[in-house]
C-alpha cells in the first residue's frame, strides 16, 4: 500500500538510485557544496527550490535543497552546514564523506515552488536557508524575472553565494547581524513589498514565525516558505484515536504516544516517510474526513485550515476519528 499524493504536493519520485561524491567544495564557515553524480543512469528532473532525500554510508537519511545553477541538469549539487548538534547527517558528511563515496538518492521533491505567475517575487533568506533561495533566484533571473533578495546571516563568516545572488537578484540586501547589532526586521520588509508581490521565506525558526506572522495580512497564494529545522507545534490533543484507511476498509487504533505512521507499520502497513519530523512532506496523505491536528511545517495556514492532507509522521486527531486516502 503506497500513500495518495495530495494535489499540492510535486515530486518525482525515484527508485533508490546510486550516486558518488564527485567533489566538495568550500563555500563559507561550515559550510561545504557536495556535487553528487549517478552512477549510471541520469538526474531525475527537479525544479528550483526542490530537495533531495539522501542515504548515507552510515544509514542515516537526510534531506538537503538543491543549489544547481540552471541548466545543470547532470548531477545534484547540495549545501550542507555543519550542525553542531548533528545526529549523524551533517557532522557525517563534513567528518567523513570524502570524494568518490557511493550514496543513494532517493526522491526529489518540491515543496517549495515558483509561481508561475509574473507578479514581483521577494526572496528573504537565513542562513543556510539561503540553498534554495539562490536556484530560485536565478531561474527566475534566467526567466527575464529578477526577484529582489535579502539574504541574513548572523556573521559575514556565514554569508554563501554571494556572488550568485548579486548576479542573480534585481536587488541583494545582505544583513549581517553582528554588524547591524539585531536581526533582520522581517515584518519591516514584507510590509514594504506591494500587495501582488510572492512573497518567499526559508530561515531558521524564528525568522520564519515572523515571516508567517507578517504574512498573514497576505493573499495566501503569495505567501511561500520552507523549513529546515521542525517546529515544535502545541498538541491540540494528545489522545487516542482511529485511523480508518478508505482504500482498504482497514481501522487502526493510534495510541496516545504513538504517530499514524508508527500505527500502520505495526500493523504491517508500508508508508512512504522520510525526515519523520514534519519538515520533508514525503508522508502526505489526502484527509477525507475528520479533522487533523497538524503539527509539522509545511503546510500553509491556508492549507491547515482545509485540511485536505496532513502529514502522518507527526500530526494527529483532533476527534476520535480520522478517514485518509490510502
Ligand atoms: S516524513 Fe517528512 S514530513 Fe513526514
Amino acid at each position: 500500500m503506497t500513500t495518495a499524493a495530495p494535489d499540492r504536493a510535486t515530486e518525482a519520485s525515484i527508485s533508490p538510485s546510486p550516486f558518488y561524491v564527485h567533489g566538495i567544495t568550500f563555500e563559507a564557515r561550515d559550510v561545504l557544496v557536495f556535487d553528487l553524480r549517478p552512477a549510471g543512469g541520469s538526474v531525475a528532473a527537479f525544479e528550483p527550490g526542490a530537495h533531495i532525500d539522501v542515504e548515507l554510508p552510515n544509514g542515516v537519511m537526510r534531506q538537503y535543497s538543491l543549489v544547481n545553477e540552471p541548466g545543470v541538469h547532470d548531477r545534484y549539487l547540495i549545501c550542507v552546514k555543519h550542525d553542531p548538534k548533528s545526529r549523524g547527517g551533517s557532522r557525517f558528511m563534513h567528518e567523513q564523506l570524502r570524494a568518490g563515496a557511493k550514496i543513494v538518492v532517493r526522491a526529489v521533491r518540491n515543496n517549495f515552488r515558483l509561481a508561475s505567475d509574473p507578479a514581483p517575487a521577494l526572496l528573504i533568506a537565513g542562513g543556510i536557508g539561503v540553498t534554495p533561495i539562490v536556484a530560485m533566484a536565478e531561474h527566475l533571473a534566467a526567466a527575464g524575472r529578477p526577484a529582489e533578495v535579502v539574504y541574513a546571516a548572523r556573521s559575514r563568516h556565514d554569508l554563501a553565494f554571494l556572488g550568485r545572488l548579486d548576479a542573480a537578484a534585481s536587488r541583494l540586501t545582505v544583513h549581517v547581524d553582528d554588524e547591524a547589532g539585531t536581526v533582520l526586521d522581517v515584518d519591516a520588509i514584507v510590509s514594504a513589498a506591494t500587495d501582488d508581490t510572492h512573497l518567499y521565506c526559508c530561515g531558521p525558526g524564528p525568522m520564519l514565525d515572523a515571516f508567517l506572522t507578517s504574512a498573514a495580512r497576505r493573499p495566501p497564494h503569495c505567501v511561500h516558505f520552507e523549513r529546515f529545522v521542525p517546529v515544535v507545534a502545541p498538541a491540540l490533543t494528545g489522545g487516542a484515536f482511529t485511523v480508518e484507511l478508505a482504500r482498504s476498509g482497514r481501522s487502526l487504533p493510534v495510541a496516545e504516544h504513538e504517530s499514524i505512521l508508527q500505527a500502520l507499520r505495526a500493523a504491517g502497513i508500508s508508508a512512504a516517510s522520510s525526515c519523520e519530523e514534519g519538515i520533508c512532506g514525503t508522508c502526505e496523505v489526502r484527509v477525507l474526513a475528520g479533522t487533523p491536528d497538524h503539527r509539522d511545517g509545511i503546510l500553509s495556514a491556508a492549507e491547515r485550515q482545509a485540511s485536505r492532507s496532513m502529514m502522518i509522521c507527526c500530526s494527529r486527531s483532533i476527534g476520535e476519528r480520522l478517514v485518509l486516502d490510502m
